[in-house]
């Protein structure tokens, strides 16, 4: 039997290409730099396949230049803020992604960047890694304690549960923001606000975790910060649509954040040079799913949909 020609368009795991090098005709780029929209344009003539990451983009303009080839478009990647969903539909290309099996990897990143936010990791480690940790006092590097906090959470689904879960480990008080309210035995006792400004005046610790859609853009903008606590802290490991990064700038120069998680910005790769000079904005580069276990799971979960699409069944994550 022919295999299917697959293009992988980044380095991803090794379980995963040699799965993928076993079951398909596949190309891969061990260049492993985002694919450009000429490749695209090309790899929809020569592939019945595309693995691709969140780095390529897959918008209307390069969909309309497909040719007919292209069957699906099996991302790695639980986010598809990248892909033009209509324009593929039109074209009747099958998009997935890879639900669940980030969850926890993710959580666990926003739950470092909530306590580094909190207690100064960005100034501690600089202190003490320059050499210019020459005294201590108690009022060093005082940090917002966490233990006991209110947590707010916007998007509870997958990745927003499971940080939930992490969260009451640290005896946190849990309240959301979700477009409806959870199952009792999904919410655990969250407290539900069925809006976001409800929510962001409960929440000592905020952390986002919607998709990155028309809806979403902006979301945290100057009128919502103002409305959390003083001293506040934000994580976000979702997509940095979702900040207005001025806003946060502001909101942090009033007091009300006193300190911000981030591993996503508007800008990436590269984030925002603006926060670099505020030793409270602690800063990771896009690397919430970046575990070993997880980059198998989601490389096989995009095989997964793959397999089923070529056996003539729907694939799981089918959008
Ligand atoms: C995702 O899966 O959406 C992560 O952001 C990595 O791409």
């Amino acid at each position: 039997m022919i295999k299917p020609r697959l293009w992988i368009t980044r380095r991803l795991s090794d379980a995963t290409l040699k799965r993928a090098s076993r079951d398909y005709d596949v190309v891969i780029n061990h260049d492993d730099l985002p694919g450009t929209a000429d490749q695209l344009v090309a790899a929809s003539a020569d592939f019945d396949a595309i693995i691709p990451c969140h780095s390529e983009n897959f918008s209307a303009e390069v969909v309309a230049q497909f040719s007919d080839r292209l069957k699906i478009v099996a991302n790695h990647s639980v986010g598809i803020d990248h892909c033009n969903l209509p324009a593929l539909k039109e074209r009747g290309i099958v998009v997935t992604n890879t639900p669940d099996v980030l969850s926890d990897a993710t959580a666990e990143l926003a739950m470092l960047l909530m306590l580094g936010a909190a207690r100064n990791a960005v100034a501690g480690d600089r202190t003490v890694r320059t050499g210019a940790w020459d005294s201590w006092s108690p009022a060093f590097m005082v940090g917002k304690q966490v233990t006991g906090a209110r947590l707010g959470i916007i998007g509870m689904g997958r990745v927003g549960r499971a940080f939930a879960t992490k969260a009451r480990g640290f005896d946190m008080e849990i309240h959301y923001y979700n477009r409806s309210e959870l199952p009792a035995d999904q919410a655990k006792g969250a407290v539900y606000h069925d809006s976001v400004e409800s929510l962001l005046r409960a929440a000592d610790f905020l952390s986002l975790h919607c998709p990155a859609t028309p809806e979403t853009t902006n979301m945290m903008n100057a009128e919502r910060f103002a409305l959390l606590p003083a001293g506040a802290v934000m994580v976000n490991t979702s997509r940095g649509a979702l900040v207005d990064e001025a806003a946060l700038l502001g909101a942090l120069a009033k007091g009300q954040i006193s300190a911000a998680g981030l591993d996503c910005f508007q800008t990436e790769p590269g984030g925002n040079p603006a926060f670099a000079v505020h030793d409270t904005i602690f800063m990771l580069p896009h690397i919430g799913s970046a575990t070993r276990k997880t980059r198998d799971a989601m490389g096989f979960r995009a095989l997964d949909n793959l397999d089923a699409f070529f056996s003539n069944h729907t694939p799981r994550d089918q959008l």
